[in-house]
């Protein structure tokens, strides 16, 4: 069975969703690990009450990214895992990780990549005032929102949609698309060929 650690820094909505497809056997994986940098996250919370075990990391500690992922490392190497499944993690991940987990991390993004990348996707497009955005999960690879895409799904903006309604409409979406590209990627039926994702 493949052991999946999911990294989170707040809400963790997209945590739940997979937490509900991990219990439904949607996904057919053991949920190890939640590891966050921020011990307030509401995630961590999710993850408790889910009996899913839960590490933070405080990067305070550490003086490069280098450093903070070696620490993330040792968590991971513990747990055994093969699958790192980003969720709304604030940090960008460091070649220590992207070395060691080659096509072996997930991210998700609230836009159409390699439309609207950073951390403020929804508004960055509503604000734009493109008529379709939404979600893409990917790879991670050493540049931010950018690896081979796996999943997009579009979202339609409306006339009468406001910032906090298109917010709803993308985690929505998100909510079902992150659950199932993990789903393909644990049934082993994704192929990366250099930027393409084939769905075998
Ligand atoms: C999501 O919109 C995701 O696309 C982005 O960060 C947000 C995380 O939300 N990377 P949550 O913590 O899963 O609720």
């Amino acid at each position: 069975m493949i052991n999946i650690a999911v990294f989170c820094s707040g809400f963790g909505s997209n945590l739940q969703a997979i937490i509900r497809a991990v219990k439904k056997e949607k996904i057919k994986a053991s949920l190890s690990l939640v590891l966050s940098d921020n011990k307030q996250a509401y995630a961590l919370k999710r993850a408790k009450k889910a009996g899913i075990k839960t590490a933070t990391i405080d990067p305070a500690l550490f003086k490069t990214l280098e450093d903070f992922d070696t620490e993330a490392l040792k968590y991971l190497e513990q747990e055994k895992i093969d699958l790192i499944v980003l969720a709304g993690f604030m940090r960008i991940i460091s070649p220590v990780l992207i070395n060691q987990y080659k096509n072996r991390i997930l991210n998700i993004h609230p836009a159409l990549l390699p439309s609207f990348k950073g951390t403020q996707a929804i508004k960055d497009a509503f604000d734009y005032g493109v008529k379709i955005t939404g979600v893409t999960v990917h790879f991670v690879d050493e540049r931010m929102d950018h690896g081979p895409i796996i999943l997009q799904a579009p979202v339609k903006i409306d006339d009468n949609d406001t910032l906090g309604s298109l917010e709803k409409k993308i985690h929505k979406i998100e909510h079902k698309l992150y659950p199932e590209a993990i789903r393909l990627f644990v049934e082993g039926k994704l192929k990366v060929e250099g930027r393409g994702v084939k769905i075998v």
